[in-house]
């Protein structure tokens, strides 16, 4: 399968599910606080997703139970919402959500401070956004995808933090996952040449210690090997004739 190209009509409608995405992210974010489970925190996700006239993709997507994937600590991605989970001072947590409208997915996450977190952490957490930024500078036409990829390790690395290798990011549309998918770290081949019209879902995943992961076995919830503290940020991005698109942010 090659990467799809994106019509002006299809741009619109990804802009459409993006922006909403968006603004539930905002939302959700305002009740990240101590003392929250992140089955409240699901439940609130799941119902603005409706609100906004979107369907959650992640429910019910190869069986996962929820709308939201909420990671707390030394879990990276894919974590399940449960009452016991209580957020409490000097955690984060990894918000992850997507929805569908009119067809088309859009997917981004963020990772949340819940009160006080220490400096080691916070610093992990602001490089895993920044890397993102540092990915899509060369998220044009005329660069290469794992342009990408080496642009996120390049940055990542300097900081010694483990860059999951088990988890990347992917091209979205019509589908949750589409081609390509796009790896956090450093490829030896050049990848597919990024064309206007292509969108991806650019997503460091990062850990404060080892790069190794575990599933855990509910078959969901993946963790560091370590139990180190683990960031994850991503945002939809729109491949374009100049500058990327973030259609997953700057909408409010
Ligand atoms: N954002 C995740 C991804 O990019 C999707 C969550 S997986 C699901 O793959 F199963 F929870 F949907
Ligand atoms: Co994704």
């Amino acid at each position: 399968m090659g990467v799809s190209i994106k019509s002006a009509r299809e741009i619109e409608l990804m802009r459409e599910s993006c922006k909403r995405l968006e603004y539930v992210h905002k939302e959700l974010g305002n009740h990240i606080k101590p003392g929250i489970s992140t089955y409240e925190i699901n439940k609130i996700g799941e119902r603005l997703i409706r609100e906004q006239g979107g369907i959650p993709n992640f429910l019910n997507y190869n069986g996962y139970p929820a709308a939201i994937c909420t990671s707390v600590n030394e879990e990276v991605v894919h974590g399940i919402p449960k009452k016991e989970v209580i957020l409490k001072d000097g955690d984060i947590i990894s918000l992850d959500a997507g929805l569908i409208y009119k067809g088309y997915h859009s997917d981004a996450a963020r990772t949340h401070l819940v009160g006080n977190v220490s400096d080691e952490v916070k610093q992990l957490v602001e490089v895993t956004k920044q890397a993102f930024f540092e990915g899509i500078k060369y998220a044009k036409p005329g660069y290469h995808l794992h342009d990408i990829s080496n642009a996120i390790d390049d940055y990542v690395s300097q900081f010694g933090y483990g860059i999951v290798r088990a988890l990347v990011g992917h091209g979205i549309g019509t589908s949750l996952h589409e081609d390509p998918q796009i790896p956090n770290y450093r490829q030896k081949r050049r990848g597919v040449l990024l064309r206007a019209g292509m969108t991806l879902a650019i997503e460091p995943m990062i850990n404060l210690g080892t790069w190794d992961v575990e599933f855990l076995d509910d078959d969901w919830t993946v963790v560091s090997k370590d139990n180190s503290p683990s960031a994850h940020y991503e945002n939809t991005v729109l491949i374009t004739e100049s500058e990327p698109e973030i259609l997953t942010l700057g909408n409010f």
